[in-house]
């Protein structure tokens, strides 16, 4: 499945105060929706499964774009079939674009010094794509034994000898990839789901679970080539013991890092091509935890039995699985709140909608250095405690908050709030 095509979809770039209209009209034999992952647009025009479209039916939203510039992605999140659709390929990127972001002189030529990397990993057998099913999937999430780049096998990029920005997105259903490059460069963070940092920063690698998205400079001025390479997946439920594994354990042994993707720099650099970072990136006002006016607790809960057991649903938050018909909170337009949020098993990476939130603290401590910057999605495991702030009206519709594990989020583990 694709959109305007067999698998994936057109990267949309939009420019920060314009209205943009899209055309969506579903030629599949299913009910779809498009949900604008990141996007900060009221509740009706969210794409979620109160914006269901119909096989034959056009949906027609206009989006407001007033947010600041981010990679930003689109996925269906059609009601319980989100992780098959977006396994068969409904998923794009949608990038905003702002005037203060174009005056950094960051790279900007897209696909020459500005490359767009869906990672996504697939099953594939004698060659075909197939679609895993069965309870431990439901469980562990749909995990693959091939990486793809944008929908390539074996991916290939050739870059100019300078500066190159990357926007890594994770679009697997339900990997983590542990991203560093073959040669053990440095390479500098800028940007997380949200938007760019403040400041750069210098890291040798970096997490992304599913979901979530970072902006890398990478300098090739060396022309060598090197691979951004991944560790091996240790998102996986406890049980399998690999998810014990200590994040520091696994990355000194590098023994079993799979290639995600290979640059060649054998590009000329541009005139524009420059190998100096900008060092003050984004300025943004973050809410006082003073202004605080609720607390929310929320624990994304699993059971193993469950499976099993009649009585109890494997996945939910709070004990109750999600119900299209049921409002689980209510927010007011325009507050400020602490979500205090948990999750069972294994590290689950919880996403809101319609906001973009900050890290207060992870397990009663100050936040990972990489849990910085204004996110959507963020990885739970020990308690964290996120500042958000309410701007957009979800009156009309609903948003959703889940586990981006999209079996997880099909099977229940999801819940819907209003903001009035
Ligand atoms: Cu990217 Cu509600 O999802
Ligand atoms: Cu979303
Ligand atoms: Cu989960």
């Amino acid at each position: 499945m694709g959109y305007n095509g067999s698998y994936l979809g057109p990267t949309l770039r939009v420019h920060r105060g314009d209205d943009v209209t899209v055309t969506v009209s579903n030629n599949l034999s299913a009910d779809t929706t498009v949900h604008w992952h990141g996007l900060l647009v009221p509740g009706e025009l969210d794409g979620s499964p109160h914006q269901t479209i119909s096989p034959g039916e056009t949906w027609r939203p206009t989006l407001p774009i007033r947010q600041p510039a981010a990679t930003l992605f689109y996925h269906s999140h059609a009601h319980g079939r989100t992780a098959e659709q977006v396994y068969a390929g409904l998923a794009g990127l949608l990038f905003v674009t702002d005037e203060e972001e174009q005056g950094l002189g960051l790279p900007s030529d897209y696909g020459v010094d500005d490359l767009p990397i869906l990672i996504q990993d697939r099953q594939f057998v004698d060659g075909r794509l197939v679609l895993p099913a069965g309870m431990m999937v439901a469980l562990d999430g749909r995990r693959g034994n091939v990486i793809l780049v944008n929908g390539a096998y074996n991916p290939r990029a050739d870059v100019p000898r300078s500066l190159v920005r990357l926007r890594l997105v994770n679009g697997s259903n339900a990997r983590t990839y542990d991203l560093s490059f073959s040669d053990g460069r440095a390479f500098y963070w800028i940007g997380t789901e949200g938007g760019l940092l403040e400041k750069s920063v210098e890291l040798q690698s970096l997490t992304l679970a599913s979901g979530q998205r970072a902006e890398i400079l990478v300098d090739f001025s060396d022309g060598k080539p090197v691979s951004l390479v991944s560790a091996p997946d240790q998102s996986t439920l406890r049980m399998h013991g690999m998810g014990m594994m200590h994040r520091h354990e696994a990355s000194e042994n590098n023994a079993g890092n799979e290639t995600v993707l290979t640059f060649s720099p054998r590009l000329a650099s541009s005139k524009r091509g420059s190998t100096t970072l900008p060092l003050l990136l984004a300025s943004r006002a973050v809410p006082n935890p003073a202004t605080v006016v609720a607390r929310r607790r929320l624990v994304l809960n699993m059971r193993l039995g469950g499976m099993m057991d009649s009585d109890e649903e494997p996945l939910t938050i709070n004990h109750r699985r999600f119900d299209m018909d049921r409002i689980d909170e209510e927010v007011e337009l325009g507050a400020v709140e602490i979500w205090k949020v948990s999750g069972q098993k294994m590290a689950h990476p919880f996403h809101i909608h319609g906001v973009h939130f900050d890290v207060l603290s992870r397990d009663g401590e100050e936040p990972d250095l990489l849990d910085q910057g204004p996110r959507d999605t963020i990885v739970v495991d020990e308690p964290v405690e996120l500042l958000i702030r309410f701007d957009q009206p979800a009156s009309k519709a609903p948003f959703l908050f889940h586990c981006h594990i999209l079996e997880h989020e099909d099977e229940g583990m999801m819940g819907q709030f209003s903001v009035t």
